[in-house]
Order: C-alpha cells, then structure tokens, then sequence
C-alpha cells in the first residue's frame, strides 16, 4: 500500500484513485476541524505540542515526532495491509474468502459495530477537555494532547469505512458522529463510560488505564473481523492504543510511587497533609473506572455477541493467533459463569459459548488489567508498605447485565440498601475525595518540574529527557497570558 502524505487527507488507502470518496471526505475535513475547536482541548490550540504523527504502518517506523499545533496535526487514514487471500478465521463462514466489501447480510450489524467503535474516540476527547488546564508537567500535558489527537485519528479510521463502505447511510452516521456530545442530556455519547466527566488526572489515569484498555479489547476482537477493511483499520488503531495504556498505567504507578516517599516523610503516615494522594482514595477512583469500564463489555449472556460471532463479523481476541483457541467455530460447549439467584447470591449458569463471547473479551480484560495493577503493587511491596491494590468484583457497582438489579461490595457478596448507603464512601470516589483531588489540580508547567502529587516518569517521549520543552506555549495564548 503506498502512502500518500501530501494530500489533504494523508492516507495509505489510495484515496486520489477514488474521487467520489475523495471529496465526500474533504467535505467532512472541516466538520471535523469545527468540531475540534469546539469540543477539542479548550485552549493550547496555537501552541506547539511535541507530537507523533502517523505516517505509514511499518513497524519499524511508522511515526514521527515533531512541535505541532493541534490542528495542524496531519489526522490520516491507514490501514495494516491485509494478508493475500485472507479468509474468515471463526463462525458460520469460517474458511470463505473474507470479505473486501460489506456483505448485504450483514450491513446492519457492521454498521452498527463502526458506529459504536467510532462514537468512543470523539467522546472521550470531549470527555477530557478541559484537563489541559491542570497538568502536573509539561511531559503529562503532552501525552494528554497526543491521546486526544489519535482519538481524532481514529475517529476518521471509522468515518473513513462509513464513508466507504456504506453509501448515504454511512455519510450520515459520520455527520451523527459529530453531533453527539458527551454528557449531553438529550443527546449523548452512546455508551455509559464516555458520559462520565473526567475532570482531574487521577481520572485521567483511570481512564486511560481501564477505559482505552476496553478499547483494546474490543479492537482486538474486530482486528479478527472477516470484514478485511474493519480488521486493517482495528489493527493499526491497536499500535496508537498501546500508548495510551501506558500513560494509565504508568500515571498510577507514578502517584503510587509519590505517595510511598511522601508516606515515609509524613509523621502519621497520611500524605494527605503533604499534598500526596492517600492509597485508599487511589483505591475508590480504580474501583469506579474498573467498574464503569466492565459494563462497556455489554451482557453476559447476548445474542448480539452470538450473532457476531456467528456472522463472522467480531472474533475473540487474538482469535487467529492465540493457540490457547482450537474451536473456531464455538457451536458446542458452554461458559462457565455465574448469575443472581434469590436475594442476587451468586448460582452458577451456563452461557451457551457463542452468546458467552461478551463475558469471554471482559474475562481477558480482568487478567490483563490485573497484570497493571500488580506494577503498582511491586511498588508499595518493595518500600514495605503493607497496602495491595484490587480490583473489584465483577460484580461490584454494575449498570449494565446480570448484577445491577442488587448491590455487591468490593469483594462480590451482596449487600443491602442501607449497607450501601452506609459504606459507599469506602468504596467508590466520595464527594470530599473528589474536592481533595480538586484542590491538588494546579499546573506546573514549567520545563522539567512536576506537581507535587505524582513523581517524575522513568523517561521521556521519543529519548528525549523529562526537562525537555514538550510543549511550547505561544505568547499570545490567552491561557498563557492569564497566568
Ligand atoms: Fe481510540
Ligand atoms: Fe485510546
């Protein structure tokens, strides 16, 4: 596939050989750019942001690194090439060709699946924009920008396939995408967790940790698509996503780390009176987005997931590639799982396998989870501090399945209305956590220096050192100016 960076729209798709679609997209470019203005980062437009570009999908380079103002990013469209003769890997039509174009059958579910993914990406960067505002370092401020414009990007990876793919339709889904707004009473984002504000960094962190990493899962699972155009897109989506993750994961480990040397310094232990975040408050804001992330997973037991994956249209993650999956087409066997039984204690179910596939993804999703949440624990276990992070029961603080029609604690067994009431402070971000976290959100913005809740990163972006200027303010930015 031969990349095309000078054009309008940079792409790898061969985009100037198909000129109908062409202007179809330029059409769309300055609805986006709008959008952006308007619901992008608020301010720090004009400055330069030290940010990746994506400018081809070889391993060994596809990005490059340079000052940019926001909208000048060059948002593109790439897909990882294709194998030749690719076939369907799993479902009622494994072994046929996969599909170039969207099969008549099957329209409906695919759009549907893309409009769903796509809605995500614009959302959360509507989500996050006002943070830019309260970020502990210049190197934080940068990564916060470079997620937001990759979720651009990938916002345009699904419009692209509306656009392509599924005629007047499609076009008006990619205008949809632009309408919607996050936490908008009357027409929100179409998922629960990208209503949710994210107004400090600890949420920030949490989001990007738990949240984006249900958006791993989930691209996994369409990377395997026998629709070739939605697997190529997913696949490259999931390089620019790894990133993402790691500033979750690591923006943790970082507060974790900060609390610990404030701890030891702090008489009575509580870092709180030292401007450090308290353990157990890192606790609550894990169990929250852990919690809202689970319910983006969908039902347990669903015949959407079955219809899918019947379809042939969203596999299991890594479903070609993990060795661990011999059964490719999932007609017999069941899922071990549980549901409510009276007073909503747990009886074991049987999900049939193919109606289990939500439960599956979500399952892959704890372990993995859990692989970032013992970093954080190596930390507190080396300095010897007698605290270990969880996460919460599957079961716990749910909207969404089986577990929402009674309360479970942290640990899954249920508990009563007044019990809830009682301890839900314990549990979940209480309104004095969220003003503490409030009252730490000033920005340090000076090259090389750091808030003093969160320690330093390890390294820079791109071998660059942390003093390094990330972002350039311009002079005349009102914001830098009010400062
Ligand atoms: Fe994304
Ligand atoms: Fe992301």
């Amino acid at each position: 596939m031969n990349v095309d960076l000078n054009s309008k729209i940079p792409n790898n798709v061969g985009l100037a050989d198909d000129r109908k679609l062409q202007k179809a997209l330029e059409a769309w470019q300055p609805n986006f750019i709008e959008w952006w203005m308007d619901m992008g980062p608020d301010g720090f437009q004009t400055d330069e942001i030290f940010l990746r570009t994506a400018v081809s999908v070889e391993p060994s380079g596809w990005a490059h690194f340079e000052h940019v103002k926001m909208p000048d990013y060059r948002w593109g469209i790439f897909l990882t090439p294709a194998e030749q003769d690719r076939m369907i890997g799993f479902g009622d039509h494994i072994g046929d060709k996969a599909w170039d174009k969207v099969p008549g059958d099957w329209r409906t579910e695919l759009r549907r699946i893309i409009v769903t993914q796509g809605d995500t990406e614009p959302a959360s960067v509507e989500q996050q924009r006002q943070l830019g505002k309260s970020a502990p370092s210049l190197y934080d401020l940068r990564n916060l920008f470079q997620v937001n414009v990759e979720e651009g990007r990938h916002l345009w990876a699904m419009v692209y396939l509306l656009h392509k793919y599924f005629g007047r339709d499609g076009r008006e889904e990619a205008e949809d995408l632009l309408v919607r707004r996050s936490g908008h009473v009357d027409n929100p984002r179409i998922l629960g967790a990208f209503n949710e504000p994210i107004s400090d960094w600890l949420s920030f962190y949490c989001f990007t940790m738990f949240t984006d990493r249900d958006g791993k899962y989930q691209l996994g699972a369409l990377a395997e698509s026998g629709f070739t155009p939605l697997a190529s897109s997913c696949q490259f989506m999931l390089t620019e996503e790894a990133h993402h993750m790691f500033v979750g994961e690591t923006g943790i480990r970082r507060i974790v780390q900060r609390t610990v040397e404030l701890m030891k310094e702090a008489p009575d232990g509580d870092v709180s009176t030292a401007g450090g975040i308290p353990l157990e408050l890192v606790q609550r804001y894990v169990n929250r987005w852990f919690s809202v992330s689970m319910d983006l997973f969908g039902g347990e037991d669903s015949s959407n997931a079955a219809t899918y994956f019947a379809g042939g249209l969203k596999g299991r993650f890594r479903e070609g590639s993990d060795k661990k999956i011999t059964d490719h087409v999932a007609l017999e066997g069941h899922y071990g799982a549980f549901a409510p039984g009276p007073d909503g204690t747990p009886v074991s179910k049987e999900i049939q396998l193919r109606r289990a596939m939500n439960l599956v993804l979500r399952d892959g999703y704890e372990v993995d989870c859990m692989r970032g949440v013992n970093t954080w624990n190596r930390i507190l276990k080396k300095a010897g501090v007698d605290f270990e992070f969880t996460l919460p029961h599957y079961r716990f603080h749910r909207t969404q399945g089986l577990w929402t029609s009674c309360n479970y604690d942290p640990q899954g067994n249920p508990v009563d209305d007044a019990t809830w009431e009682k301890r839900k402070d314990e549990w979940l971000p209480s309104e004095a956590d969220e003003a503490y976290i409030a009252s730490l959100m000033q920005p340090c913005y000076e090259p090389g220096k750091i808030a003093g809740w969160i320690a330093p990163p390890k390294h820079g972006i791109n071998h660059q050192g942390f003093d390094f200027e990330y972002v350039k303010f311009d002079a005349d930015d009102p914001y830098v100016r009010a400062r």
